[in-house]
């Protein structure tokens, strides 16, 4: 279980960017929606420690991770796909993906691991991570590394961003794949009525605030009511 309590994030030059945000996590997928601006990546970054908190506190399973840096959470398993992919030049996808995994892959996992995403394994796999890779390519072939992580806590910001509709759907499927097991919780940062559509609970942040958070049975109609202008999912 993911925990934030009374989270801010003051910039340097004093512009608020996070002003009290408090939630708990209580299922397997928890999607956090809103406009943009409104500090859903920013949530993301302090969940996973790009980001400090200028104070709060955030909790994994009851321990407070507040203190522990990025390589320190990555360590006890925050995983985090970052909205704009990243590219790392002289490394191969499979060397990211083993690098992920901790462990060397065989060809049937690697196909295994970006088939997740809509990828064929074959043409990628020995493909160096650098600017000749689309943006949806590059995007999709971080989230295979976050899955290959298998991590107590993954979050992605924004997966669906640059991906054709049969990657999204064959993303959307792993999703639910990943929620069924028994290990290891999502949060995913979504505008995609599917994503939200599959979340246990959901999360509407706006001006750095928490707007509404409810399972998803209670938020998702008044979302699609368009009751909050602000969150109007979209559809594919
Ligand atoms: N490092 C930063 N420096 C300055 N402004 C930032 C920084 N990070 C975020 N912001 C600002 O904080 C607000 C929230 O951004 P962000 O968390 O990216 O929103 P979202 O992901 O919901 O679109 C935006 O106004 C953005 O410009
Ligand atoms: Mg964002």
């Amino acid at each position: 279980m993911l925990e934030l309590k009374d989270l801010y994030w003051t910039l340097n030059d004093g512009s608020s960017i996070i002003n009290g945000v408090s939630f708990q996590t209580h299922g397997k997928l928890t999607v956090i929606t809103g406009p943009n601006g409104g500090g859903k990546t920013s949530i993301a970054k302090l969940i996973s420690g790009v980001e400090k908190p200028t104070s709060g506190e955030i909790l994994l399973d009851g321990e407070d991770i507040t203190a522990l840096d990025i390589t320190e959470r990555a360590k006890i398993g925050v995983a985090y796909a970052f909205q704009q992919p990243v590219r790392f030049k002289g490394l191969t996808v499979r060397d990211l993906i083993e690098l992920a995994s901790g462990n060397t892959l065989n060809t049937a996992e690697l196909c295994d691991l970006l088939g997740k995403v809509g990828l064929c394994a074959e043409e990628y796999i020995d493909r160096e991570m650098n600017t000749s890779l689309s943006g949806g390519e590059a995007k999709r072939i971080e989230i295979a590394t976050v899955l290959a992580r298998n991590a107590k806590l993954s979050v992605f910001d924004e997966p669906e961003a640059g991906i054709d509709l049969w990657s999204f759907s064959r993303l959307v499927q792993t999703f639910e794949e990943i929620r069924s097991r028994a290990d290891g919780s999502l949060v995913v940062i979504s505008h995609q009525e599917r994503i939200l559509s599959i979340a246990d609970e959901i999360i509407v942040i706006a001006d750095g605030k928490v707007r509404i958070a409810g399972e998803r049975e209670e938020v998702l109609p008044k979302l699609l009511s368009g009751e909050y202008t602000c969150a109007c999912p979209k559809r594919y």
